[in-house]
Formats: C-alpha cells, structure tokens, sequence
C-alpha cells in the first residue's frame, strides 16, 4: 500500500471540512474517508467490505483544493484532508469477458482473442500511479501483450479488483479483468502441481473431516470460542517442515 496516498496527513486540527458529491461536512482528521463517510451519517451498503484495503470495494476518487490533479484511493485506507471533494466509485463497469477456464487455452495470443483492445495501450502509466496496491500494472499489461502469462499473472497478484487503474486508463482497457485471466491461466496450466493441496482435496472427498465437523457443530458457541482461540496456528516465520504437534486433524 502507497504511503502517499495511505498515511494520515500530519494533525493539527481536530474537524476538516470534507465535501460529498458538493455536499460539506466536518469530520475528524483523524478518519478515513470511509469512516469520515460513516461520521457524516451516510451508511454505506455499497462500496464497502472488508475495511481493511483487501476486498477492492471501495474504490474513490477525490480532488485536494489548490491542487489540479484527481487523485484516488481506498476509502478504507484513506485519510481525509482538508476541502476534500469525494466521490466513492463503488463499482466501475468494466468489460469482463465470459468464458470457460476448461476452454480457454494458456496460448500467448489468448490476451488479444478475448481482449483485443489490450493493444490500445499507450504505455502511459497512469494506472501504475493509480494502483492503490503499488502494483505495477503497465508491466503487467505489457506482460500479457507479450503473451508473457507467468509475469502477467505474478505481476497483478496482489490486485484487489478496485477498478480504479481502469477508470484512469485513456486506453480504456480492464486491467484487473485482464490481470485475473492471466491467474486463472496460470493456476489452471502453467504452475505446478501442489502436491499437499491435492492430498488434502483427496481427504476431503473420502470424508475424512465429516466426523470433525459433526463434533464441532455439536458445540455451543462458546466453546467453540475456546476452541477457535485455542488452536494450534503457524508462525508467521515458520519453516517450510512446519507441521501442528497434534496430527489429529491432518
Ligand atoms: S493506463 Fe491504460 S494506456 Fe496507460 S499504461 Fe496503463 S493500460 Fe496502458
Ligand atoms: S491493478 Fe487496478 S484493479 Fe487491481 S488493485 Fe491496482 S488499481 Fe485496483
Ligand atoms: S472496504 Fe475492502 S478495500 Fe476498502
């Protein structure tokens, strides 16, 4: 997440009038647009989530007096500023196009069959600098122009789909729609096989965890609790050996 356009602006002042859709309000510096949002009285059925910068609904755009630029960025992850003008984007219509993963094959022209206008890229940069995730997203267009799947699909793997590099690009293409059938490609054909996530997919089917989950719903909600906090998690540093000291579960 870009500092510049994430860390609070230095307080010196409790309220900052911000503006939504012309409409003025005084709300804490201290707040986030999506709070500050909240503060105003608006109650947000769209274009909200997760409040914590990984679900993408919440893209924004907004213009800072005295400065020419429309500038955006994550509601959640956004600190108001003074004079603020807002308008949420809480879904942009992006072209997405519909296939079938099965069908659709990991060939470097796949890019341009199903989104043609890819070749409109003008390589300006404006969606990189719109990227709320600080991800490079013309390197990864360029990537999927080249046919180049592993680097289109490593490269945009930390899209949250907000949107917002598409609603800036001149081009008007849908990067993050491009973006996610560069993964799908990639982790349908091209990665390797995960040989412990194809076990356990294989223990699921045989029923392995049915009795499990038989005991757990048998529980009250507070035990449950219990045994939620109780539970054996990894470390964060763990190696790549790491196994729980109970195998009860596996
Ligand atoms: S904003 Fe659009 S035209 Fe500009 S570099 Fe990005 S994809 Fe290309
Ligand atoms: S690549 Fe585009 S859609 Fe994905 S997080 Fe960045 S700006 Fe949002
Ligand atoms: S609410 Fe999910 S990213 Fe902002």
């Amino acid at each position: 997440m870009s500092d510049t356009k994430t860390s609070a602006p230095i307080i010196n002042e409790p309220f900052v009038p911000i503006f939504v859709m012309g409409e003025r309000f005084d709300v804490p510096a201290s707040l986030t647009i999506q709070k500050a949002l909240e503060y105003a009285g608006y109650q947000l059925v769209r274009g909200v989530g997760c409040r914590g910068g990984i679900c993408g609904a919440c893209g924004t755009v907004y213009r800072i007096p005295g400065d020419h630029a429309i500038k955006v960025g994550l509601a959640c992850q956004t600190v108001v500023e003074r004079g603020m003008h807002i308008a949420v984007l809480p879904f942009f219509p992006a072209k997405r196009r519909v296939y079938n993963i099965r069908d659709a094959r990991p060939e470097p022209q796949i890019f341009m069959d199903y989104y043609p206008e890819i070749m409109r890229c003008m390589g300006c940069n404006t969606c990189t600098k719109s990227c709320p995730m600080d991800i490079n997203v013309m390197e990864y267009v360029s990537a999927a122009i080249r046919g180049d799947i592993e680097k289109a699909a490593t490269l945009s793997f930390d899209c949250v789909m907000c949107g917002l590099c598409t609603a800036r690009c001149p081009g008007e293409l849908s990067q993050y729609n491009i973006g996610i059938l560069a993964r799908r490609l990639y982790g349908r054909y091209v990665a390797h096989d995960a040989a412990h996530v194809r076990e356990m997919v294989e223990r699921v089917a045989q029923g392995r965890y049915v009795e499990d989950l038989h005991q757990l719903m048998a529980v009250s909600m507070e035990d449950l609790k219990k045994i939620y906090m109780q539970r054996e998690v990894e470390p964060e540093m763990s190696l790549d050996d790491w196994a729980p000291k109970s195998p009860d579960h596996l």
